[in-house]
């Protein structure tokens, strides 16, 4: 089974350095025809140059492909929204969507500023969003898309110093999960990718031979599994140096306290059984952990349901 993107328009974001470009370059290369976005500024997220993105689109229009360079700073909804409407003046249509631009503002909690966790929020949760929102219309009415976030280890699981950027890693899985389910009829698909690579994100961070091994490359080969025509849908894919993985959230059964039982004592009792991790599931819409706390007090009452 070959993958292919011809025929196909994406945007990337962020796409002038690091993973983002990998990302365009492998796109381009198998078909697509592609807007290079980069603001242009620095890993703090200060500045802006055009350079960044240009240098890609050169790079891609000399291996024989298609591609847009674009400046918009995806925190800006206007800027996004003529971004989309530049891309479809010029080819038609959108298919694919990688919110992939992000910045830094490491501190630990206590020394973070207000202004520096916001500034995160709106880069990488609102800049998701806006994107997201300019596309979502056209992916309806021609009843394809293909989205990608790209959350991180942070946000799963934490990192000492990234309360800002966890919290807004975090945010993109649930900003995928609902829009999954308002997604699915119009065959829009939403995945997250949550990378680890040797960029000037981490360049500091990681030992040097061990930076090696981390190529934009070999998330990238997870990156396209996500978003071309056969792409698994809500999949929250986990790749870096060649390990792919996925990452899920599980619900356990539970147990069910009749009300005059309803005290704290009572729960810290049974927490082994409410915690049994034979009995987690994953579950697809928050609906279903109601319905299923319902069913043991329903039964628990004797009411049909
Ligand atoms: P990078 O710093 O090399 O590239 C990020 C790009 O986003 C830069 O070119 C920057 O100019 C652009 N950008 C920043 N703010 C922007 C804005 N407001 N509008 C448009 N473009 C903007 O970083 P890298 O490592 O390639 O990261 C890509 C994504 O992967 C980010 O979302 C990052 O958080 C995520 N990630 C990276 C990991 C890694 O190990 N490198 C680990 C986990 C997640």
């Amino acid at each position: 089974m070959s993958i292919s993107f011809e025929g196909r328009v994406a945007i990337v974001t962020g796409a002038g350095n690091g993973l983002g470009r990998c990302h365009a370059l492998a796109l381009a290369r198998r078909g697509a025809r592609v807007v290079v976005n980069d603001l242009g500024g620095a890993r703090d997220g200060s500045g802006a140059s055009s350079e960044a993105a240009l240098a890609v689109v050169r790079e891609i229009e000399a291996a024989g492909g298609e591609a847009l360079a674009n400046g918009a700073n995806v925190a800006d909804y206007d800027e996004v929204k003529a971004m989309v409407d530049a891309a479809v003046a010029r080819w038609g249509r959108v298919d694919i969507l990688i919110n992939n631009a992000g910045i830094l503002r490491d501190k630990s909690f206590a020394k973070m500023t207000l202004d520096d966790f916001a500034l995160v929020i709106q880069v990488h949760l609102m800049g998701s969003v806006n994107c997201t929102k300019a596309v979502w219309d056209i992916m309806k009415d021609q009843g394809y898309g293909r989205i990608v976030m790209t959350s991180s280890s942070s946000g799963l699981y934490g990192n000492f110093g990234q309360a800002n950027y966890g919290a807004a890693k975090t945010a993109v899985v649930g900003l995928m999960n609902t829009l999954v389910l308002e997604g699915q009829k119009y065959d829009i698909r939403v995945n997250t990718l949550a990378p680890t690579a040797g960029t000037r994100m981490t360049e500091d961070l990681i030992p040097e031979e061990l930076f090696k091994l981390m190529t934009p490359e070999s998330v990238t080969a997870g990156l396209l599994t996500l978003c071309h025509e056969d792409a698994p849908n809500r999949f929250i894919l986990c790749c870096g140096a060649g390990g792919f993985a996925s990452a899920h959230i599980y619900e356990t059964e539970g147990i069910y306290l009749a009300p005059e039982e309803q005290t704290p004592e009572n729960v810290v009792a049974r927490w082994d059984e409410l915690n049994a991790a034979a009995t987690q599931r994953e579950l697809t819409a928050g609906g279903q952990q109601t319905e299923k706390f319902l069913k043991k007090a329903m039964q628990h009452f004797g009411i049909e349901g």
